[in-house]
């Protein structure tokens, strides 16, 4: 694909003694509407060193320029050189590049011989999988996507919660009320009703809270009972997060949670040691952070058990051994920002330069509308009802309207699951927001399926399509300007996905595809496609083509499925 901007650059700076060629490119802007141009260069810095006025450095550019075989036109407004692309010539580079690169349209080799680790979902073993994991989830399966699609070598971790003082409390639940048909029937909301019956019964008897630490005590040391209790907990748990990630098409390189750290503590407390990072307070010994302006960081328990954050210190250093990162990517809610802040300074405290090699990527929390319940008790709401409840409602609607569209069972859950997850990728993942069930099952205006069915549309056209697709095109068919608004959208594609991932937002591409659809759907109302006139119909099926393509990829990277009949 002929990257234009690189071509303007070249040929302003044979025409600019005073700026260098990277100084160029990167001056050089979209304007808001394509009537001002493709591309457009502000002579504003200009002035300054010409001593002209801008307007008139415009005017001059454009005077020595003169003809430039890419353009149609290079014309100047007031202070700004615009250039209009030559149409025949853009829509045949962009095109081509999709039927070319085809799946791979946006990839790249920049992250070659990288390796990333991208670590998301890491639930909390015996508690639900609720409505405030998706988000993790669901942006951290589209970042672990995107790098690998950039050409990263991705490795993926759920950092199971799968430590701590509640698996004591657990274990004492279960050996005094617990029944093993119960937790297997059933084994997060059985393992919950557990949890919070030790704590009902332990505000009337507080021996049970030593009994539990006693339990853990056992486990961290090995003991047999504790140690068969705990897996099996672990297990069962796993089960049922795997029934969610099976159907987010969801898979990870490692289930190392917190647990797998639990040896790897003694070496990490050393270190700090001997950097002399531990101080004693209490009994307990914490890191002092006052002179970066957090809080201390407590590090080891008065009993000398180790913590949350300890594990983490103890799980980067372990990855960077074994994996040697050049990112260490997390995503977690912005709950957690102190306590990366807090960890990541501490690693760097002991002396690790890669300290700036691991990011904290954060997300806005989840609340609840007023009233909001489960189809469970509680106000809990499962992400696995979320995404069945999605699935079963896109099933009454494909029964309306398409009654015998083929798979219909697995088109409903494509699209189900995908309006689910695309609506979590739709806001840039900072902001807060209240989950409410009538949003998240409406379908209308810029969804998944709005997307998923204008990606269903090209390919149906396609399907109709009289003609072949073959290097005869007319591309000069394509210079209206609905077609050539679509023409810079796919363009841009590759871009969109390279600043989703330097900025950890999928929602980029996620608008990104919004905005094809639109575009497409306009150009589908505007121009007929199987019209009469086998050359037009054969440029346009084209670009009907690279539409299906760009939003197919798009679609894959967010973790969305694109059926191609619903
Ligand atoms: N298990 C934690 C929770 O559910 C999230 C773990 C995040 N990852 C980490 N490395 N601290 O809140």
């Amino acid at each position: 694909m002929i990257d234009f901007k690189k071509e303007i650059a070249k040929v302003l700076t044979d025409q600019i003694d005073q700026l260098e060629y990277d100084q160029v490119l990167e001056m050089i802007e979209i304007p808001p509407n394509p009537q001002m141009g493709d591309f457009a260069f502000p002579c504003f810095k200009l002035a300054k060193t010409l001593r002209k006025s801008p307007n008139i450095i415009a005017q001059e550019i454009v005077e020595k320029i003169g003809k430039a075989d890419l353009f149609e036109k290079i014309e100047n407004a007031a202070a700004y050189v615009n250039f209009f692309i030559d149409r025949t010539i853009f829509a045949k580079s962009v095109i081509e590049e999709v039927f070319h690169q085809k799946d791979k349209f946006g990839a790249s080799a920049m992250g070659e011989g990288k390796k990333v680790i991208v670590e998301y979902s890491s639930p909390n073993i015996a508690k639900p999988f609720h409505i405030g994991h998706i988000r993790t989830t669901v942006i951290g399966h589209a970042i672990a996507n995107i790098y690998n699609y950039l050409g990263y070598h991705v490795i993926t971790i759920n950092h199971l919660g799968d430590y701590g003082t509640q698996f004591g409390k657990l274990i004492v639940a279960f050996r005094n009320w617990g029944d093993e048909k119960e937790v297997e029937a059933e084994p997060i909301p059985a393992l919950l009703r557990l949890y919070v019956k030790f704590h009902e019964e332990a505000e009337k008897n507080p021996s049970l809270e030593d009994e539990a630490r006693l339990w853990f005590k056992k486990l961290e040391e090995g003991d047999e009972e504790a140690l068969r209790l705990w897996q099996w907990f672990r297990d069962e748990s796993l089960k049922e997060f795997h029934r969610v990630y099976d159907m987010l098409g969801i898979r990870f390189d490692s289930y190392a949670g917190e647990s797998f750290y639990s040896d790897k503590m003694p070496k990490v407390l050393k270190i700090m040691e001997e950097k002399g990072l531990l101080k004693e307070s209490k009994g307990a010994e914490i890191v002092d952070l006052e002179p970066y302006g957090m809080p201390p960081a407590l590090i080891r328990k008065s009993d000398g058990s180790t913590l949350y954050i300890t594990r983490d210190i103890a799980a980067a250093i372990y990855r960077k051994e074994h994996y040697d990162f050049y990112k260490n990517i997390y995503v977690v809610g912005s709950q957690q920002i102190l306590h990366f802040q807090q960890w990541i300074k501490i690693i760097e405290l002991m002396g690790y330069d890669w300290a700036k090699d691991c990011v904290h990527v954060p997300f806005g929390m989840v609340s609840l509308e007023e009233g909001t319940m489960s189809t469970r008790k509680g106000r809990v709401v499962f992400l696995e009802d979320v995404l069945n409840k999605a699935v079963e409602k896109t099933k009454e609607i494909i029964g309306a309207k398409n009654p015998n569209l083929e798979n219909k069972d697995e088109v409903a859950k494509q699209v189900g699951i995908g309006a689910v997850v695309f609506q979590e990728l739709s806001n840039n993942r900072i902001k807060d927001y209240v989950f409410s069930w009538d949003k998240t099952l409406s379908f209308e205006g810029e969804t998944g399926p709005y997307v998923q069915y204008t990606h269903a549309r090209a390919c149906s056209i396609l399907r109709k399509a009289e003609v072949g697709l073959d290097e005869k095109i007319d591309y000069r068919l394509l210079s209206n300007e609905d077609a050539m608004n679509l023409v810079r959208l796919i363009q841009q594609f590759p871009t969109v996905v390279a600043d989703a991932a330097r900025k950890y937002e999928p929602a980029i591409i996620t608008r990104h595809i919004v905005d094809v659809a639109q575009a497409f759907n306009k150009f589908y109302h505007d121009c007929p496609i199987i019209v009469e006139d086998k050359a037009l119909q054969k440029a346009r099926v084209s670009l009907v083509y690279a539409v299906k393509q760009v939003i197919r990829n798009g679609l894959a990277l967010l973790g969305v499925a694109a059926p191609e009949k619903m």
